[in-house]
């Protein structure tokens, strides 16, 4: 089982900064011994952060649903600016983390890899009170661990009766039958920054949206997941079977997307 590895160039922890990305912390720090904090990941495009404000936003939301106190936002947007004056990343991906203790560490590494498609499975797995969905916590060695060990690139969480809700990493949406499906921001997932992308053009570009979660995949079905790090990418395989390509709707939406995220155009799926 093969897990992601952490590839951080410069590091900043509370105004410090550290460019191996080594720094000592306490091994009493809730943060690192229980996974209690809270973070946000973001692309970096010529040295600005996409979405910063939204992100800023969500962060200080989580940080309300977690119990750990928030960050100064002048404070923060100071420190951000600082690490990414003083980086070598003009394209890169930004991570904010607050611990339980509320140490911010903040991290730079370059842009990975932007997928096309991946392959993707869905597990029937109940949303848990704690920590809740709605918080984009550091508890989350369970999603690092299950798309690894269904080895596939992304695991959708559905309800029993199937309904998908999200991805370990993304917001998950299904165009059927020219409608665009998504599951609402309910308490049962992560409002994504870039699902409120996607349902701001597609109501722009006249695409029909309900926010359900959509049911079990059917034939002419075209899924897809959004984040931050990925923007929309397609899904060529859902649990064992074959997908078609991405519609023209879809297609359409990506560019838009990449635009309005100020994204390099990528090729299409
Ligand atoms: C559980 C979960 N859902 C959705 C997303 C996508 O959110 P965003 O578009 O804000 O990157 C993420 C991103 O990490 C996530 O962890």
């Amino acid at each position: 089982m093969r897990v992601p590895q952490a590839t951080a160039v410069l590091v900043s922890v509370d105004g410090t900064h550290h460019p191996d990305g080594r720094f000592p912390i306490s091994c009493d720090d809730l943060g690192l011994s229980r996974g209690h904090g809270v973070f946000e990941t973001l692309p970096v495009y010529d040295s600005h952060p996409s979405s910063l404000d939204a992100h800023l936003q969500r962060l200080e939301q989580s940080c309300v649903l977690m119990g750990i106190p928030a960050p100064m936002p002048a404070v923060l947007r100071t420190r951000i600016r600082g690490l990414l004056e003083a980086s070598s990343c003009s394209h890169g991906v930004l991570r904010i983390q607050v611990t339980q203790e509320g140490r911010q560490i903040l991290a730079v590494r370059p842009l990975g890899r932007r997928l096309d498609t991946l392959r993707a499975r869905r597990l029937a797995w109940p949303t848990p009170p704690f920590p809740p969905a709605r918080a984009k916590h550091t508890s989350r060695a369970g999603y690092t661990l299950a798309p690894a060990a269904h080895d596939v690139d992304e695991v959708i969480r559905t309800t029993p009766t199937g309904h998908a809700l999200e991805g370990t990493w993304s917001s998950v949406f299904c165009f059927r039958g020219g409608t665009l499906y998504t599951c609402p921001d309910d308490g049962r997932i992560l409002p994504g920054i870039t699902r409120g992308h996607v349902l701001f053009l597609a109501d722009q570009m006249t695409i029909s949206v309900k926010e359900e979660a959509p049911g079990p995949p059917e034939p002419n079905d075209s899924w897809f997941l959004t984040s931050s790090l990925q923007g929309i990418v397609g899904i060529h395989r859902l649990d064992d079977t074959d997908q078609p390509p991405m519609p023209e709707p879809i297609r359409a939406l990506r560019i838009a997307l990449d635009q309005h995220t100020g994204r390099p155009t990528a090729p299409s799926a």
